[in-house]
């Protein structure tokens, strides 16, 4: 069978997912909380409008139109996509042909450097400096080198929870000619967004997710904010219902709910703020989030790594990424969640 298969393909290893059930899972930056009995009458009744023995809205409308005002921008400013997983896929099929050139910096998330290789697109990696900070001359160089199709952005960057600043988000619009896809996933709890910019310029597409802040990862719905003409690029490889009724409905209700996902993330930021508090004394390497999850560097990895799955909490790390060796990276959990890895990290460095 391999000789009918993509060259591409042959190389490329499906996506894993821990499965192990952890007391506190604290690995792929969910909300701790579930939502579902608070929202249920709230859900039943926008399930209610919809016709399960009929296709979906094929455009998300009233979706959009709630997300369109969140965002103080157009409903035809919007797409919609199954989760913004989806979304990535998306602008590499629309811009990358094969052996074209995309800018990554690193270390970043991976689904960029999937869907870059399902179309045949060649990455560029432009690792950070040591202490997680952008290159920014070395992507704008590497961009204009090469000729790059793509820049990925990922503003707050996952796993490092660093930003950009605006001002170097728009030198590197500036100083380059390619598309500038700039991933928003955790941008509520940043509060910085370069919405505005990609409503404005057509080669900037800003991507954002319903599975971080609004707390609803299973549901799968991730969108695009840009000008109608990227929208319109966007729109020609979408699948024609890619969101269905059940994810539209409660979408729908998650959206509508905003005061209180402003202030569960408000609570997560305060909660961010004690984890690296309680945490300042010890000689690890915390670095400075502006999302839902912590990076640490510990010359104690791998007692810290035995210690959390001892205390059943689920953790990421990157056995496989020289860039974030001795790194881990956990998700702001609950209150007692956070003060179980509180606890892990003072019980391995109690001698110091
Ligand atoms: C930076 C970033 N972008 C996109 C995603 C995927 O989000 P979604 O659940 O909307 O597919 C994630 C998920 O962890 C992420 O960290």
């Amino acid at each position: 069978m391999n000789q009918n298969v993509r060259a591409k393909i042959v190389n490329l290893v499906p996506y894993k997912v821990s499965e192990t059930n952890y007391r506190w899972t604290l690995n792929a930056n969910e909300s701790p909380i579930n939502l579902f009995d608070q929202w249920q009458d709230e859900i039943l009744s926008e399930l209610k409008k919809e016709s399960i023995n009929l296709y979906p809205s094929a455009n998300c409308d009233t979706l959009r139109k709630l997300l369109a005002t969140y965002n103080s921008c157009s409903p035809e400013n919007i797409v919609c996509g199954n989760g913004s997983d989806e979304i990535i896929k998306m602008v590499a099929e629309v811009f990358v042909d094969s052996k074209d050139k995309v800018v990554i910096p690193t270390p970043t998330f991976s689904e960029y450097f999937t869907s870059v290789a399902i179309v045949g697109g060649e990455v560029i990696e432009v690792p950070s400096k040591a202490d997680f900070t952008f290159d920014i001359e070395e992507i704008i160089l590497q961009a204009n080198q090469n000729k790059a199709k793509l820049i990925f952005l990922c503003v707050p960057n996952n796993p490092t929870g660093l930003a950009l600043t605006d001002s170097e988000i728009a030198r590197i619009i500036h100083d380059t000619q390619s598309i500038i896809a700039i991933d928003e996933a955790y941008f509520e709890f940043y509060g910085k967004t370069s919405a505005s910019v990609a409503l404005e310029n057509e080669r900037v597409i800003v991507m954002r997710t319903l599975s971080k802040a609004f707390g609803v990862a299973g549901i799968r719905l991730g969108y695009a904010i840009a000008s109608p003409g990227m929208i319109d690029l966007i729109q020609r490889v979408r699948m024609p219902y890619n969101i269905s009724a059940l994810t539209q409905a409660v979408a729908r209700v998650a959206v509508r709910n905003i005061e209180q996902m402003r202030s569960i993330t408000q609570t997560m930021i305060e909660q961010r703020n004690r984890i690296v508090y309680q945490l300042s004394a010890l000689p690890i390497e915390v670095f400075d989030s502006h999302t839902n999850f912590i990076l640490y560097r510990s010359d104690r990895y791998v007692q810290l790594m035995e210690a959390f799955e001892g205390a059943s909490i689920g953790v990421r790390s990157y056995p496989n990424s020289p860039l974030l060796k001795n790194c881990i990276r956990i998700s702001l959990g609950t209150v007692e969640a956070n003060d179980a890895v509180i606890a892990v990290f003072k019980e391995v460095y109690q001698d110091v």
